[in-house]
């Protein structure tokens, strides 16, 4: 059985390099079938159980057409609202009786450690697809996926992480899967938002060279791949200290041809105005490439941890 059947994920962290790896073959895999139409029936007869109490367009919609892709069916929600969450239902008893009815959990929930609670009484697997300012594991894979992809190899590369990096989950995810390679990071935040020193120190120990910075042209110039993220609203207590970073930085075509016409431009999406529209055909544009590797990666995770790549 392969490394993955039966277990939850929850963090980035989590992963062995061996483990990444399994799953970039296993991805890659999928891909390829799909882009020859092979029918694939590897899930038939399972159920993802699809539970979203946080909004999210990319990440449902890819696990759920990943399961749908892999032969299986899904059953979910995409607001708490709809739910008996409305009802003062805890996020134990809406897992406990997902559980019941489903194969595997992906889920989605605005406090941080919530799949960890959830991956703790529920038998089948749990997949974090996101729990607030904390994991995004899936995301960070797909991210390495795409690196991969678009630049043939990601070690001794050079990637500039720029934005909200003291609340984007993808980041703290990507940082942890990061650090099994050899490649250097340059963080690009405002002094606000910078990435939490654990992390920052972590990756220090583990041999990655980290940079930080707030001047985005320098790190553009010295990057061959550069992840924009959103600043992230919905985290800020203070509505006055959203304010004044929003728009902090803004990636557009001129920027690019100005500093470095071949970078690789990576986004979590959905954007706000965080890369022009203008971007968008310049041919290291890939951040929609990126949302499609997403539907590959949750394929190879889903089958794998049923036991069913
Ligand atoms: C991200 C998220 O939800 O953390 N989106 C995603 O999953 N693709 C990034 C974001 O919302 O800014």
């Amino acid at each position: 059985m392969n490394e993955l059947f039966d277990r939850d994920i929850l963090s980035g962290e989590q992963f062995t390099l061996d483990e990444i790896q399994t799953v970039m073959g296993v991805a890659h895999d999928m891909r390829r079938r799909v882009a020859h139409g092979t029918h694939l029936d590897n899930c038939h007869g399972k159920v993802l159980a699809s539970l979203f109490f946080e909004p999210s367009t990319r990440t449902r919609l890819s696990f759920e057409t990943a399961m749908l892709r892999l032969g299986g069916q899904v059953i979910g929600f995409s607001s708490a609202e709809s739910t008996s969450v409305s009802k003062g239902e805890t996020l134990s008893d809406t897992i406990q009786m997902a559980d019941q009815f489903a194969n595997v959990i992906a889920m989605r929930h605005p406090r941080v450690g919530s799949a960890h609670e959830a991956a703790a009484v529920a038998v089948r697997p749990v997949i974090n697809g996101g729990d607030g300012i904390g994991q995004h594991p899936t995301q960070a894979l797909l991210d390495l996926f795409t690196l991969q992809q678009e630049l043939g190899d990601f070690d001794g590369r050079t990637i500039a992480l720029v934005g909200d990096l003291r609340h984007g989950r993808t980041v703290h995810s990507a940082v942890e899967i990061y650090k099994h390679f050899n490649c250097r990071l340059i963080l690009v935040s405002p002094e606000q938002l910078m990435l939490q020193r654990p992390m920052v120190e972590s990756l220090h120990k583990s041999g990655v060279a980290v940079t930080e910075t707030t001047d985005l042209e320098s790190a553009l110039s010295a990057s061959d791949a550069v992840y924009m993220t959103r600043i992230q609203k919905e985290r800020f207590a203070d509505p006055s200290e959203y304010e004044k970073v929003k728009g902090c930085y803004v990636l557009n075509r001129e920027l690019i041809m100005r500093t470095n016409s071949r970078i690789v431009v990576l986004h979590p999406l959905p954007r706000v105005d965080e890369i022009s529209t203008d971007v968008d055909d310049l041919p290291g544009a890939a951040y929609f490439r990126q949302a499609q590797n997403g539907v590959y990666v949750r394929m190879a995770l889903i089958a794998m941890v049923l036991g069913k790549a």
